[in-house]
């Protein structure tokens, strides 16, 4: 159907074919219904109209047909759509039971995956086409939701218990999630790639630990930087941001709001990921979350690369 083309993204899931169906049934039947409205007052307005001042409309009578129409015609139609409406949400919450399960976690301001085999992913949703998938998602802060237009499927995720989604997709390819919840200053860039792969692709991203492990360390680290969204408060370029910049950090003396200083090397820049709050370089506030403890050992190596190529 060109309409399904013209005005929503491609159809990618199983599940969004029969949401648009619907969707374009409340479209088209409202826009039916607008036209025949316009047109009959317009033609009422024309045929009723006062043609001299003493002109009297005559009484109307009521029509027993007319107000059974009324009545009944609207019934019915809302009677299809909340069928249509309900059949579609009980299957939206209803997983398939063999779905495959992947852990999703938000916080202000990124997306965490976990796969079944331990493996995390942050701002990249990978899954297999052709293959019910099921989140299990919560918050570690406010609420978020989780929004894929191209599967159709749309869930709030909440702290301190958990809510799902499932969607299985159709075509291999990378398409867009959103935030679609207000979470704060950053809720417009909480965005993450889903990216559908074949099976046998699938499998091997798993297997080599989400694509991460051959990585050489300085581009591990700016995958990481990347992902956590890090440049949310750090500039590489040696511009002004909430946090200090990464440019000529590594090797410089940092002087500290308690008085004290130290030269920022490996052991400092280390301390500063995993315990921001334990030295706060002046002209700063202690504004960066210690939560970065679950990045791996590798993660944490890549990181400091990075930040010493910005030397
Ligand atoms: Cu998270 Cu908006």
């Amino acid at each position: 159907m060109l309409a399904q083309t013209f005005w929503l993204p491609e159809q990618v899931s199983t599940i969004a074919p029969e949401i648009d169906r619907a969707f374009y049934f409340v479209h088209w039947t409202s826009v039916i219904i607008f036209i025949g409205i316009i047109i009959t007052m317009s033609l009422f307005v024309y045929k009723y109209r006062r043609r001299t001042p003493d002109d009297r409309p005559t009484l109307v009578e009521p029509s027993t047909v007319l107000e059974v129409s009324w009545i009944a015609i609207p019934v019915v139609l809302v009677l299809i759509i909340f069928n249509w409406g309900f059949q579609g949400f009980i299957k939206l919450a209803t997983p398939p039971p063999d779905a495959y399960q992947i852990n999703v976690t938000a916080r202000m301001w990124l997306w965490e995956f976990e796969y079944p085999n331990g493996v995390r992913s942050t701002g990249e949703l990978h899954v297999p086409v052709d293959r019910p998938v099921r989140l299990q998602m919560s918050s570690e802060d406010v609420i978020h939701s989780f929004f894929v237009p191209a599967f159709r499927v749309k869930q709030d995720v909440l702290p301190n218990r958990y809510s799902s989604v499932w969607f299985e997709a159709t075509k291999a390819g990378e398409y867009q999630a959103y935030c679609t919840e207000y979470c704060g200053t950053q809720h417009s860039n909480m965005l993450a790639s889903v990216i559908v792969h074949e099976r046998e692709d699938f499998d091997e991203w798993l297997q080599s630990g989400g694509g991460m492990e051959d990585l050489p360390l300085a581009e591990l680290g700016a995958r990481v930087f990347q992902q956590q969204a890090c440049q949310a408060c750090h500039t590489t370029d040696g511009g002004p941001s909430v946090g200090p910049t990464l440019q000529g950090l590594y090797g410089s003396t940092r002087q500290f709001t308690d008085g004290t200083s130290a030269v920022a090397d490996e052991n400092y820049l280390r301390e500063s990921i995993l315990d921001p709050g334990a030295k706060i370089v002046q002209g700063f506030q202690n504004l960066m979350p210690p939560s970065y403890t679950g990045l791996s050992e590798r993660e944490v190596n890549g990181l400091i690369e990075f930040i010493r190529e910005h030397q």
